[in-house]
């Protein structure tokens, strides 16, 4: 693991130019942050990267330190807050790294996205989610990255433990472009082995029939996933303008 990683788990803390430090508080744990490794690692076709959601830095470093190396590589990250409430420091923690392939965008992700759309449409390999992290901003985020990444791309959805993010990624995993490739391992594995078994004993789609709608997005869409998902693209979306699943 790269050494500046490694440095902000052990300590639990970061630190801006200043020198000011700052307790962490938010960012993905190890083993997230191995998935996405280990995700860019399996696939030496992944160079153009996009992320929402950067905060102190830590799935930026996980992203740029796989990346890094690979003729091409470039990282854009999109987020609102990066120096407002973030001291810089996710930024400070590339420079750090020594990963200079990437480019901050300090914009909402429902402005920046359209944008890049614009002008980058199905250029991206992988795009990763972390921001705002309701419903309708999962899904706005979704439907962009849809469109920005190339058939043979991923989408990496963290928080999928939310019921806000797990109904969303339920819906676009549904889409007969996706398939579901992989999930994170759990910290919180016995958290993980009860979804599996409910799961089992009740799968989703009777689940949606038989459930109270109040009962499935509250509790049951929960048990969908593993704390990070990856979704692939595995061919043009053409789906008829019509085109509706339950989820
Ligand atoms: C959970 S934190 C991201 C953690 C980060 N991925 C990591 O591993 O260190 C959520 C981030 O979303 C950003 N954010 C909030 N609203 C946003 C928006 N509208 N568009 C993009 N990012 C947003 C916040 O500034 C924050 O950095």
């Amino acid at each position: 693991m790269n050494s500046v990683i490694e440095e902000i788990y052990q300590s639990g803390a970061v630190k801006d130019n200043k020198g000011n430090e700052y307790t962490l508080h938010s960012g993905v744990d190890r083993l997230e942050g191995d998935f996405l490794h280990r995700l860019i690692d399996s696939d030496d076709s992944i160079r153009k990267t996009l992320e929402i959601g950067c905060a102190y830095g830590l799935s930026s470093l996980h992203i740029c330190s796989a990346l890094k190396g690979r003729e091409g590589a470039e990282h854009k990250i999109v987020d609102p807050f990066q120096h407002k409430q973030w001291h810089g420091i996710g930024t400070e923690n590339l420079k750090r790294a020594e990963c200079d392939f990437f480019e901050l965008i300090e914009k909402p992700s429902e402005l920046a996205l359209p944008a890049l759309v614009d002008s980058e449409a199905g250029t991206f390999d992988m795009v990763f989610i972390d921001g705002w992290h309701t419903f309708d901003h999962t899904l706005v985020d979704l439907f962009y990255a849809n469109r920005l990444i190339k058939v043979g791309g991923y989408i990496v959805i963290d928080d999928c433990l939310w019921a806000s993010v797990a109904k969303a990624v339920s819906y676009v995993e549904r889409y007969p472009a996706y398939e579901l490739h992989e999930q994170s391992a759990s910290t919180q594995s016995y958290k993980r082995s009860i979804a599996d078994f409910i799961r089992t004993v009740l799968p989703a789609q009777v689940a949606g029939y038989i459930l109270p709608r109040y009962l499935y997005d509250k509790f049951y869409v929960r048990t969908l996933y593993s704390s990070m998902v990856a979704l692939k693209k595995v061919k043009e979306d053409e789906r008829n303008w019509d085109w509706y699943q339950s989820f």
